[in-house]
């Protein structure tokens, strides 16, 4: 894969760098910077070289329309707080703003223009319509370097077509979480453990599917473990549950049986009345079968204590760990605690620990953690889960 090193003389030049600012925000506060942060080493890089750095990026699913709350504006802000530097802002993308702005960029100067998803062209299923967008893009810089990890595995005009039509590279953060990536898929050091969390248990199956036979023990937790809960007989009350893939999961059960994979699942459950902090909440007996508390409606928002002490010892032992997805509802105190246990345990891991991306990354800075507190966290969520299920990622594809 071609990287920065591999880019003629930066002086001068206009580079064109995507990054992944799709940040957590709550109105125009960003509750996790952690995607700016990371975004910092390769603009630095081009700075230092003396180039006029254009940072695009999307943030949230606009879906073609300029939707003020989308706005990359207050992260345009953010990362010129954290660069330590002024960072121009283009109220649009490629329209007179964005023209006016690149026209008045120097040397060494950052400018960051309005949401790619504001335009149709950006995610059109049309190549034509995605290549047009991505051609307006292109005259706007001399190079193009990718470095928006957490989007690799979109085909979008930003991250594929551009590409293509500038010389281009890789940037930093992507070099960075490939080396990580890859440790998690080429020999990893044993025991190797992989917890698995979050909603949608239809979005893990391919990971599970493809970790499986490399794996020594799989933990699932969070909405997700409802599904494998039910496909063993248990009743789960009005918790998340995806009927529809009871019996894939079924089949991955026999498959992790045959494989020697130990599949953890909590035995107790913190079932609450309602969804909100002001639910009634009681903890199901170890037991899930014996007098639980789901009855028709209780909601299982997070795994028990006795299972998150359980999790974090199978944990605490592995030699490299891959955690995606949280074990409850993190963000109301009354379901946290599996989540903290987790990413406790994963902090004290002595070995490869990472954190892959989206919310479980959210939920360990929001819990209070630090990013030296484990050895990678990835800013892609679904990039990670993708590579790790070896799908071709056209991101990467096209630098090669
Ligand atoms: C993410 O948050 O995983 C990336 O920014 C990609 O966003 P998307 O799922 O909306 O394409």
């Amino acid at each position: 894969m071609r990287n920065l090193a591999d880019l003629p003389n930066l002086k001068s030049k206009t580079v064109i760098v995507r990054c992944d600012l799709n940040v957590p925000l709550d109105g125009s506060r960003i509750t996790d910077d952690g995607r700016v942060i990371a975004s910092l080493p390769t603009l630095k890089y081009l700075l230092a070289e003396g180039a006029k750095v254009i940072v695009i990026s999307h943030l949230g699913r606009p879906d073609g329309e300029a939707v003020a709350k989308y706005s990359l504006e207050p992260v345009a802000a953010r990362l010129g707080e954290v660069l330590g530097t002024a960072v121009a802002f283009a109220g649009d993308t490629v329209g007179p703003l964005a023209k006016a702005a690149v026209a008045n960029l120097s040397d060494s100067e950052v400018l960051v223009l309005e949401n790619l998803r504001f335009n149709k062209g950006e995610t059109s299923k049309e190549a034509s319509e995605r290549l047009a967008f991505a051609s307006e893009l292109a005259g706007f810089g001399d190079l193009f370097v990718s470095d928006g990890f957490g989007v690799v595995h979109r085909k979008q005009a930003s991250v594929y077509e551009l590409a293509g039509l500038l010389p281009s590279a890789a940037g930093l953060l992507i070099e960075a979480e490939l080396k990580v990536l890859k440790r998690l898929t080429k020999n990893p050091e044993r025991p190797y453990v992989v917890v698995l969390g979050g909603s949608k248990v239809s979005d893990k199956l391919g990971v599970i599917d493809h970790l499986l036979p490399h794996v020594n023990q799989l933990l699932v937790g969070g909405g997700m473990v409802f599904t494998f809960l039910a496909a063993l007989g248990y009743k789960v009350g009005a918790s998340l549950l995806e009927v529809d893939q009871i019996d894939r999961v079924k089949g991955y059960l026999k498959r992790a049986e045959e494989l020697g994979v130990e599949v953890v699942l909590p035995t107790d459950i913190v079932v609450a009345s309602k969804f909100g902090a002001d639910a009634d909440v009681k903890v199901t007996g170890s037991d899930l079968i014996e007098g639980t508390p789901f009855g028709a409606s209780g909601l299982g928002l997070d795994i028990g204590p006795v299972s998150a002490l359980h999790f974090a010892e199978v944990i605490r032992k592995a030699k490299t760990v891959f955690w995606n997805g949280p074990m409850g509802v993190f963000e109301i105190d009354a379901f946290a605690n599996g989540t903290k246990q987790v990413a406790l345990a994963l902090s004290e891991v002595d070995g490869l620990s990472v954190v892959g991306g989206g919310d479980s990354a959210a939920a360990v800075r929001i819990l209070g953690f630090t990013d030296d507190q484990f050895s990678h966290i990835s800013t892609g969520g679904g990039a990670s889960l993708e590579y790790l299920e070896g799908k071709e990622m056209p991101g990467l594809e096209v630098l090669k």
